[in-house]
C-alpha cells in the first residue's frame, strides 16, 4: 500500500520506517525542514535504539521518503497517519492546532477517497472534529474521506519493539472499509509474519490482538491507557512516602503486591516521578476531558499533584544531608526521563536541576545520549564526559534516570573520587547494601531506614 505518515517525531518516524519494513511504500512528511534534510542525509533527528538501522534500510530500498510538502504525499496516498504533537495548553488542554493545520492542508489538496487516521494521542471526540472539518473544509464534488483512530501505545526507548510487537492494535473506525484497510495495513504485525528486523530468533510469535472499537473509545483508550499506568507509579509512590515516615521498605512492599498477578509488577518502583512527553500531558488532558464531560475525575488530579511533589520530597532530602546548597558540588547522572532515549521533555531530573542552580549548587551532569537536547535547556549546568567525571570532587552524586551503564560503574572508584561519597538515589537503582559495602552513603526512596530518617512510632 502507499501510505502517508505525517510528522517525524519519535511515533511518526517509528510508524513509517515499521511499515516500510513490512513492506508498505511510505512517504514520511515533516514541515521541519531540517528534520528532513537531516533523515535525507542519512542523520537521525533524534535518538531511538534500532530506528537507525531501520530508516537507512528502507530508504535504501525505496520503500520510505522524506519530505517537506504534504501536498506532494497525499496525492499519491489512500492512507495517511497523523503523528504530529499534542502538547498540553497552559491550562492543560491538548493542543489540537497541529492537527487541525494537517488536516486543513490535507483537505486543500486531496482528491478521491483518503482514510486519515489520527494516531497522535487527542481527547476523545478529536475524530468527530475531522469528520466535521472533512464535510466542510473538503472539496466533496473531487473527495471524500474517512477517519479513524489508531493510538500508539510504543514505549520510548523500546519503541521500533513495540511496534513489531505490540500487546494489541486499537483501530476506532465508523466503516467497514476503513477497518478493512487498517487490517491490511497492519496485517504484517497482526499476523508477525514479517522477516523481524531485531530479533534474530524471532520465532513463531502468537497473533496480535485486534481491537476494533468506534472512535471515541479508541480515543478514550489511549488516555485511559497512559493515565492508569500514571495512576500505579503514583500510588507506589505514596506508598513509598509512608514507608520512610514509619521504617518499611517500599520496594519489599511493592515487589510482594506486585506478585499479585490482579495487579502486575510493572510501573510499580517507587522513585522521583513519571515525566517524559506523554503521562504528565495525557493525565493532564485526560483530567480536562472528564471535567468538561462533567465527570468527577479528582482521583487523576491527585495522580497528578503526587507526582508533581515527588522534586519536592527528593530536594528536600538532599538538602537535609547536605544542608547548605550553595557552592556544593552536585554530580548528576542521568537526564533522560528514561533510560534508552535522549528525550528530556518534562523529565523529573531537569526539574531536580533546576531547584539545585536556584540554590547555587555547582551541578555538573552526564547522560549517555540526552545532554545534547539537555544543553539547550539548561545551560548552566556542566556537561561531563563520564559519570566518573561526574562524581570527581561531588559532595553527593544524584542518580537520576536508570541507564544500564551506571549499574556497572567501578563503585570503589567513584567513592575515591568523591569529596563526599554519597549518592542519592531517584530510581532505586543500586544495592543499599552493595553501596554499604563500597563505603558510600546511599539514600534511595522508600526505604524507611535511612540515614536522614529519623523514624518516628505512630
Ligand atoms: N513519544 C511517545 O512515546 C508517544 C507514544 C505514544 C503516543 N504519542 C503521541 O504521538 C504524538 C506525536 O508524539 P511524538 O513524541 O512523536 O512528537 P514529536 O514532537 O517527536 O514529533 C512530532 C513531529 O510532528 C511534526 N509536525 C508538527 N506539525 C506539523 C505539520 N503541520 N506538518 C508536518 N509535520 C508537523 C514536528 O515537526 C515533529 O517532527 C503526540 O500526540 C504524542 O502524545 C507519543
Amino acid at each position: 500500500m502507499n501510505i502517508t505518515v505525517i510528522g517525524a517525531g519519535y511515533v511518526g518516524l517509528i510508524t513509517a520506517s515499521g511499515l516500510a519494513e513490512t513492506g508498505h511504500r511510505v512517504i514520511c512528511v515533516d514541515d521541519d525542514q531540517g528534520k528532513i534534510d537531516t533523515l535525507n542525509a542519512g542523520g537521525m533527528p533524534f535518538y531511538e535504539p534500532g530506528l537507525g538501522d531501520l530508516v537507512d534500510r528502507n530508504r535504501a530500498a525505496k520503500r520510505l521518503e522524506f519530505i517537506s510538502r504534504i501536498e506532494d504525499a497525499v496525492a499519491q496516498c489512500e492512507v495517511i497517519f497523523i503523528c504530529v504533537g499534542t502538547p498540553p495548553l497552559e491550562d492543560g488542554e491538548a493542543d489540537l492546532s497541529s492537527v487541525e493545520l494537517v488536516a486543513r492542508r490535507i483537505s486543500a489538496c486531496a482528491r478521491g477517497y483518503h482514510l486519515v487516521i489520527e494516531k497522535s494521542t487527542v481527547p476523545v471526540q478529536t475524530g468527530r472534529r475531522l469528520q466535521k472539518h472533512f464535510s466542510i473544509y473538503g472539496d466533496n464534488s473531487q473527495s471524500h474521506y474517512d477517519v479513524a483512530s489508531n493510538p500508539e501505545f510504543l514505549r520510548e526507548g523500546s519503541g521500533v519493539e513495540d511496534f513489531f510487537h505490540p500487546d494489541r492494535i486499537v483501530i476506532g473506525v465508523d466503516s467497514k472499509k476503513a477497518a478493512g484497510l487498517l487490517e491490511e495495513v497492519y496485517r504484517p504485525v497482526l499476523e508477525q509474519s514479517f522477516v523481524c528486523p531485531i530479533h534474530d530468533s524471532c520465532g513463531k510469535r502468537p497473533h496480535v490482538p485486534l481491537v476494533v472499537t468506534d472512535i471515541n473509545s479508541a480515543e478514550l483508550i489511549k488516555h485511559a491507557s497512559n493515565s492508569f499506568l500514571a495512576m500505579k507509579i503514583s500510588f507506589i509512590n505514596m506508598i513509598s512516602d509512608l514507608c520512610e515516615a514509619v521504617g518499611a521498605d517500599a520496594g519489599k512492599v511493592a515487589q510482594a503486591i506486585g506478585m499479585d498477578s490482579r495487579i502486575g509488577s510493572s510501573f510499580l518502583r517507587p522513585g522521583i516521578g513519571f515525566g517524559g512527553s506523554c503521562f504528565p500531558k495525557d493525565l493532564q488532558a485526560f483530567v480536562r476531558v472528564g471535567q468538561s464531560a462533567g465527570c468527577d475525575f479528582t482521583l487523576l488530579r491527585e495522580v497528578e499533584r503526587i507526582n508533581q511533589r515527588r522534586v519536592d520530597l527528593f530536594v528536600d532530602k538532599i538538602k537535609h544531608e547536605l544542608w547548605v546548597l550553595r557552592g556544593k558540588r552536585i554530580g548528576v547522572w542521568g537526564l533522560a526521563f528514561k533510560p534508552r532515549t535522549d528525550d528530556v521533555r518534562s523529565a523529573p531530573a531537569l526539574a531536580i536541576i533546576r531547584r539545585l542552580l536556584a540554590e547555587g549548587a555547582v551541578v555538573r551532569a552526564y547522560d549517555p545520549q540526552a545532554m545534547g537536547k539537555a544543553k539547550a535547556q539548561l545551560p548552566g549546568v556542566e556537561y561531563c564526559a563520564d559519570a566518573y567525571v561526574v562524581a570527581e570532587g561531588a559532595d553527593a552524586v544524584l542518580a537520576l534516570t536508570e541507564w544500564e551503564e551506571f549499574l556497572s560503574l567501578d563503585f570503589e572508584k567513584v567513592r575515591t573520587m568523591m569529596a563526599r561519597p554519597l549518592i542519592f538515589d531517584g530510581r532505586n537503582m543500586f544495592s543499599r547494601i552493595d553501596m554499604a559495602e563500597h563505603g558510600i552513603e546511599y539514600v534511595d526512596v522508600g526505604s524507611g531506614a535511612q540515614l536522614h530518617n529519623h523514624t518516628p512510632t505512630l
